[in-house]
């Protein structure tokens, strides 16, 4: 009788290797095999087995796996990785699994050859693509957090979550999320209920001395200067904000006589010259602040205008709290007194906090990655090339998410209890955030295009993320390519077209006006849409993430809050003053406890553009893969060349730091 050789690999992790027996079934165009059982202990981890057959199955469709308990015991997990199987042809078929299997249910899994909608002509696989899909539509289910946000994933705990999008055990043993684990690695916890306020700016750094990086010590040393104030819009951890002015905007009536211009031209001149660009707050204008132990906060929404030197520097060069002009509301200067100008800045990086917080980093990369794989799972099956491109870029998203909902923006979580933007401000200003996305801003290029920004001298931000969008948009080519032919295979593709669609509904609530595709067209559509979406889980977020512990960790150059109004009178600000205005203490190791933990990579960390799942069998999309680690691997060596020759090495967007997805 003809016969299959098979070999089953089991994952190489924690927990992976199952008591229960399992069986398998393979099934061919042309007929089934019956069920095999295999073993209760499957070897470790690779395991070879033999199954028969009265006749030729034809071409390999799918197998099926089923486990099953020993009488009376309960059901042990299993993490298979995948099944080969050779045919009495001679043809190796192979069949990338890369989940738990925890119920006694069938499981089907797909041949690896990756295969659209259009294509599935066999009646069989027809069927198990439509079951995948329905199984997934009643398991990922779109939810409405809040009002005017993208949708989440509907889940009432993370133990509802599917075990396929579930932490490894090493993430959740080493992932508390909890700030008790920050207090303590930081040796803060004596101080976590202490709400008096610093006595002085030294008084900090006695307590701002454990894990410490060579970034945040540098950051607590020059906090107070220009050059790193400026220098923060571009390569900080926010560099969203930024743009050129070519026009001042009425509200802010920054004249020739307030400032002073390195290389004598007037601001008209300079203008002109693009030279002046201008940080607008108005997301956080009009928002009444939170309050931090029982006691009123401070948000301002501040215009800050600054100028590129002759020397390439950027400096501020003038600052206006409030979006209304006013004479409470002075445009500070660097020639103002100290401390007015010092306090001036804190309350911009206050701001800048909020802004980074919640919509650079929270809303367009943490929630719009959830957006895309929730779509990604609820409308691609597993043999479908986008899933197989894509699912690496949704690992841990989903938990991660729901972890920060109920811990870091709850009623009871870090945001409420100690920023400003916390309680009702917070709500608005994601809502806010979110009414204005635009696919323009997703696409670095078109992003630094629109806002001005393609000549910035030192602005590594942009050097970095262009580089990177280019080597992702020339691997999505190479492999999406493959696949599509030309443009009619992308218009035929439903499944594609349903995710997309669903994207924009849950994502951007159908607003035509953000420019989301409702629908692609070309192959050209396609690649540059997939580029966004890889780029927006991997390097965008590591760009607004990375540098959380290196430049908020420090807590006078990151305020969560402040606690006094600004001045409205020039002249009156000093030391105390100052220190009256800053965050009490429980809440500033609370930020720093918070700042590490959002910082600190996990040692299953998956570095970009690395695959330890294969879900692709074909040669092309294999050879795609190997090119574009490659390619970021020479990235890599780029970047680090070029940082050794700068003051702050900027460490954001390389790729051997950046993750797939979004995990942190
Ligand atoms: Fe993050």
């Amino acid at each position: 009788m003809p016969e299959y050789k098979g070999v089953i690999t089991t994952e190489n992790r924690l927990w992976a290797r199952s008591w229960d027996c399992i069986s398998i079934k393979v099934v061919g165009t042309d007929g089934a095999s019956q069920w095999k059982a295999l073993s209760y202990l499957l070897s470790f981890p690779e395991s070879d087995f033999e199954i028969e057959v009265d006749r030729s199955i034809g071409k390999l469709v799918l197998i099926e796996l089923k486990k099953s308990s020993g009488i009376l015991l309960p059901q042990d997990s299993w993490f298979p990785a995948k099944v080969e199987l050779k045919s009495p042809e001679g043809k190796t078929f192979y069949f990338p699994i890369h989940r738990w299997i925890t119920d006694d249910e069938v499981h089907q899994f797909r041949e690896a050859t990756a295969c659209l909608v259009v294509d599935d002509t066999y009646p069989l696989a027809i069927q198990s693509r439509t079951e995948e899909l329905k199984l997934r539509t009643e398991q990922y289910c779109w939810n409405i957090y809040a009002v005017g946000l993208p949708q989440c994933m509907k889940i009432d705990n993370v133990h509802t979550l599917p075990d396929e999008v579930r932490f490894s055990f090493t993430k959740e043993v080493e992932f508390g999320f909890t700030a008790l684990q920050g207090l303590i690695e930081l040796k803060l916890d004596g101080l976590a209920d202490c709400k008096e306020k610093w006595t002085s700016i030294d008084a900090i750094g006695k307590v701002f001395r454990h894990k410490q990086t060579a970034l945040s010590e540098y950051v607590q040393q020059n906090w107070m200067k220009d050059s790193l104030f400026g220098y923060q819009f571009l390569n900080g951890v926010n560099p969203m904000v930024i743009r050129c002015c070519s026009v001042l905007p009425e509200n802010f009536p920054v004249t020739d006589q307030m400032v002073f211009l390195h290389g004598g031209k007037s601001l008209a001149e300079e203008m002109q010259n693009g030279n002046i660009f201008l940080c607008d707050y108005k997301l956080l204008d009009g928002l009444k602040a939170n309050e931090v132990n029982g006691k009123q906060q401070y948000l301002m929404a501040p215009l800050v205008l600054l100028h590129k030197t002759p020397e390439d520097q950027l400096l501020p060069i003038a600052i206006q709290l409030k979006q209304e002009p006013s004479k409470d509301n002075p445009i500070f200067c660097p020639a103002d007194s100290e401390y007015d100008w010092l306090l001036a800045k804190m309350f911009v990086r206050s701001a800048d906090f909020q802004v980074h917080q919640l919509n650079s980093h929270f809303l367009r990369t943490h929630l719009l990655a959830e957006v895309f794989s929730v779509s990604i799972l609820r409308n691609l099956p597993m043999v479908h090339p986008l899933y197989k491109l894509l699912v690496p870029n949704t690992r841990y998203t989903l938990q991660i998410n729901f972890l920060a909902r109920e811990l870091l923006i709850s009623d009871s979580g870090f945001f409420n209890k100690f920023t400003a933007s916390g309680g009702e401000a917070m709500q608005m200003i994601l809502q806010r955030a979110n009414s204005s996305i635009t696919y323009t801003s997703l696409c670095v290029r078109d992003d630094i295009k629109e806002r001005g920004l393609e000549s910035v001298p030192h602005f590594y931000y942009r050097e970095d993320a262009f580089q990177i969008w280019d080597i992702i948009n020339r691997f999505v080519q190479g492999v999406l390519g493959y696949y599509y032919k030309d443009d009619s295979d992308v218009q035929r593709d439903t499944e594609l077209q349903t995710w997309v669609l669903e994207i924009f509904e849950h994502g951007f609530l159908s607003r035509p006006e953000s420019g989301m595709p409702q629908r692609l067209n070309t192959v050209a559509e396609l690649v540059k849409f997939v580029t966004m979406v890889i780029f927006t889980c991997s390097a965008q977020h590591g760009a607004v993430n990375n540098g959380q512990f290196d430049y908020g960790s420090w807590m006078p150059n990151t305020p969560t809050t402040l606690q006094r109004p600004p001045p409205t009178t020039k002249g009156t600000a000093d030391e105390r003053s100052l220190l009256e205005t800053l965050p009490d203490v429980n809440a500033t190791v609370h930020g720093m406890a918070v700042m590490y933990l959002l910082s600190k990579p996990s040692s299953d960390f998956v570095p970009f553009g690395h695959y330890p799942e294969e879900y692709f069998s074909e040669i092309v999309p294999r050879q795609q893969m190997h090119l574009f680690k490659g390619e970021l691997g020479l990235l890599n060596s780029k970047i680090e060349a070029r940082n050794l020759g700068l003051k702050i090495p900027y460490t954001f967007l390389d790729p051997a730091l950046l993750e797939n997805s979004v995990a942190i």
